[in-house]
């Protein structure tokens, strides 16, 4: 049934709890001596979980002070979401300890259309929906069907309240930031956290402020703005920061076209972006149904949560006079390589590009507002009563049904069937690889996107295919002509009775006159549904995608002749250089097993380097027995390991564990037994999740001690006892002795704080919160 939303939702568990959050903010403020806060401050230290301890200590803040936060709502898709709940399940609570929700939109294949495409993948992936839904029951979390459209713009309709704090399970998480408020992309270890009531750990971010003056006109877009911003920061620009826009050309945008540049702030790798609440913001609250929580943003608006304090000072300021923007195009394979495109005809032709465009595709997270589709219908609309068709494949994905609904109704959807478009499910599809495409396969090609995301062969499979990222107006204009080099501001297009067609800038309406339509509500699921308790979480016994996970053993059982310090452990390798989550836990093929941690854990630093020869996946059994090689893979030997009851530990390089926040580049090494990794150093977020699961991060006091450690070796850890018993010091002694039997002695760090100990006594956080409840 299609219909309006005039109906109020109930916002209970979406109104932040603004007057608590404002006593907090009041505390902050004498707690940093009335100083001026920037927004970005005042959401994340309203969160905080104690701001006596986090604030109180003097020092600098950002940058450099772990908070520990409270975030209000989870968010997860159908891929991490499945690992995320097998380890809520593992800690044995009953319910989430905040509102949390589940999408499905990452697993459904694009190949000819919205009802196949979505029927097919529903079967395909049965068995995960299927676990997915009866988690959701059984724990009292919203769960959003296949088909109901993509976790970011449902979040954006449904959840996102401003000044709120977020966590989601997808790097594009942000999204939500158009509403003014802090959603951050996560692991799934950090969205348990929130979901088990754990503090969740950040180190305080850098502030930028991107402050905006001038106007947008013609063809210019709010996603002309990001791609640009992205051209001048650069891949790893935001790294560590958040991006505060300002100014007076905040107000004038849509509350979607912040969302689009929100959302693709995780392409200069940004923790998140967020805006001042603004009129437009406002509206689009009420117009979604949530008339509650626009009321409660006003009044805690007025009291100064909603935007930045005069005088705020920044860490940088990125001056951009939005007059002065003209359509980007970025690409190809990264999307900081940002051209103006006034020049990319030339850039072609430079680069001996063919000037050929062989697709192009609009919606996806990033650009399925209603203000998009309108601007691209008025393209259609142009170009539809010259003649002219789209001259190459043209694919839409709606971001949700209620879009997908309204367009519809609105006659959005048969203005560009008419010209030749396809509209796919509403799911991710061709964005995140699921397009089954059958033209262009292995040869070199270019497509146009409104994605935001064009590494190579994340669309089509095809490394050779060029993707850039456009304006959705853009990439429409330019399927009319064919060529990579059409300039749709100042080129025409021959007709066939031998006249020129241009196209003039479309304007686009930003909020539907007649509100948005529901669409299919047989998608959506009941609002704050209550736990079932008694439901069975389904998972088959022989199913090769997901399996329940067993909690680990605690090494310091009565099974451990040592007490409280850790048993004898077996070196497994030493790895050389660089060693990243996803030479930890690759992906690619390996996705499918995400919520098997089994299946998962054959990937196991599949392709980090032994330092003992320099080989890839390469490791040494110096216990083999006869029916055993000596030399086999990381896998296999760790398994061997694991098969005798040998915990392990191994030593690393530089850094360990940058790259992202994949809680399975911890969990597979503790699934194998490892029981301490000492490094030269860690990447933050990674050691924090490998204590999650159970595993001593130690630091090389010495860092040239590295090369005195090799496989097959025997440590042994003195001083961990007196850590254990809650007044040890920050080091670790470890004992080394080689197969010839020769020993030393090297000391490490660890950064274990007294919380953090008992999940290693415990065996894993979660044991430990289970623990707590028994
Ligand atoms: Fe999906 Fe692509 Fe967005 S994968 S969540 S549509 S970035």
């Amino acid at each position: 049934a299609t219909h309006v939303t005039t109906i109020e939702k109930d916002c209970s568990s979406i109104i932040p709890p603004y007057a608590k959050l404002l006593q907090k903010l009041d505390r902050v403020r004498e707690l940093l001596n009335n100083r001026p806060l920037t927004l970005a401050e005042k959401i994340l230290y309203s969160h905080l979980v104690d701001p006596e301890k986090a604030l109180s200590r003097g020092g600098k803040i950002r940058g450099e002070t772990y908070l520990q936060l409270n975030p209000q709502r989870v968010a997860m898709q159908d891929a991490s979401a499945q690992m995320a709940l097998l380890q809520f399940m593992s800690a044995g609570l009953s319910r989430c300890a905040v509102p949390t929700s589940i999408h499905c939109d990452h697993l459904i294949q694009a190949v000819d259309g919205a009802s196949s495409d979505l029927q097919r993948s529903i079967v395909s992936n049965k068995e995960v929906f299927d676990f997915l839904e009866s988690a959701a029951r059984k724990y009292g979390i919203e769960f959003w069907k296949p088909g109901s459209g993509i976790i970011h713009q449902i979040v954006l309709e449904n959840y996102a309240a401003p000044g709120m704090l977020m966590l989601g399970t997808d790097s594009h998480t942000p999204n939500a930031g158009g509403l003014g408020l802090l959603a951050i992309g996560v692991g799934g270890a950090d969205a348990v956290d929130a979901m088990t009531g754990t503090p969740w750990e950040l180190k305080a971010p850098h502030v930028v402020g991107i402050h905006l003056t001038g106007q947008l006109s013609g063809w210019a877009t709010p996603k002309d703005l990001i791609l640009h911003l992205a051209g001048k920061l650069t891949v790893r620009g935001g790294t560590g920061r958040i991006l505060e826009y300002f100014g007076p050309g905040v107000a004038a945008q849509s509350c979607t076209g912040l969302a689009t540049v929100a959302n693709m702030g995780a392409e200069v790798g940004a923790t998140t972006s967020t805006f001042p609440y603004t009129k437009n913001m406002c509206a689009y609250l009420h117009v979604t149904g949530r008339g509650a929580v626009a009321r409660a943003a006003d009044a805690a608006a007025e009291k100064g949560l909603l935007s930045a304090d005069e005088g705020a000072e920044y860490d940088e300021v990125i001056e951009i006079n939005l007059s002065d923007l003209e359509p980007m195009i970025n690409g190809p394979f990264t999307p900081d390589l940002a051209t103006p495109l006034s020049k990319f005809g030339a850039l072609v032709q430079e680069s001996g590009w063919k000037d050929e465009l062989s697709a192009s595709l609009i919606g996806s997270c990033t650009n399925s507002s209603y203000e998009d589709l309108t601007r691209v219908a008025e393209i259609a609309k142009q170009a539809q009563s010259a003649g002219l068709a789209t001259k190459v494949p043209f694919l839409c994905t709606p971001g949700s049904e209620q879009i997908r609904a309204t367009m519809e109704r609105d006659g959005i959807t048969s203005t560009l069937q008419d010209v030749g478009v396809v509209v796919l499910a509403n799911a991710c599809g061709p964005c995140i690889g699921q397009w089954k495409r059958e033209d262009s396969k292995g040869e070199e090609n270019a497509i146009l996107t409104s994605f935001n995301r064009n590494f190579k062969s994340r669309n089509d499979g095809n490394r050779y295919t060029m993707n850039f990222l456009a304006s959705p107006t853009i990439v429409t204009a330019m399927a009319f002509s064919g060529k990579l080099t059409f300039n749709p501001m100042t080129d025409t297009i021959n007709l066939p009775n031998g006249q020129l067609f241009k196209f003039t800038p479309p304007s686009g309406q930003d909020l539907p006159t007649k509100g948005f339509a529901m669409g299919n509500t047989g998608y959506y699921p009941s609002p704050m549904p209550e736990p079932q308790p008694g439901t069975q979480v389904v998972i088959s016994e022989d199913s090769q995608r997901l399996e329940m996970l067993e909690p680990f053993p605690s090494h310091f059982g009565p099974q451990n002749p040592r007490g409280l310090e850790l048993p004898s452990l077996k070196v497994l390798m030493r790895v050389r250089g660089k060693c990243t989550t996803d030479h930890i836990s690759a992906a690619g093929p390996w996705l499918k097993y995400k919520g098997h941690l089994t299946n998962i854990s054959e990937n196991l630093l599949m392709t980090a380097i032994n330092d003992e020869g320099g080989d890839m996946n390469v490791a040494f059994d110096h216990d083999h027995d006869s029916s055993q090689s000596r030399s086999d893979t990381i896998p296999n030997v760790a398994k061997r390991l694991k098969a005798r009851n040998q915990p392990w530990a191994l030593i690393v390089d530089e850094n360990y564990g940058e790259g992202s926040a994949r809680e399975h580049a911890a969990l597979q090494p503790r699934f194998y037994g490892c029981a301490i990794i000492v490094a030269r150093s860690f990447a933050r977020i990674h050691e924090a999740n490998l204590k999650k699961q159970g595993i001593l991060p130690l630091w090389f006091v010495d860092k040239t001690d590295y090369s005195r450690i090799g496989s097959g070796d025997v440590v042994e850890t003195f001083g961990l006892g007196d850590l254990m018993n809650g007044n040890g010091e920050e080091v670790v002694k470890l004992r080394v002795t080689n197969s010839r039997g020769e020993f030393f002695e090297i000391l490490t760090r660890h950064t274990m704080s007294s919380d953090q100990v008992k999940w290693l006594k415990a065996g894993s956080a979660l044991n430990f919160i289970r623990s707590q409840i028994a």
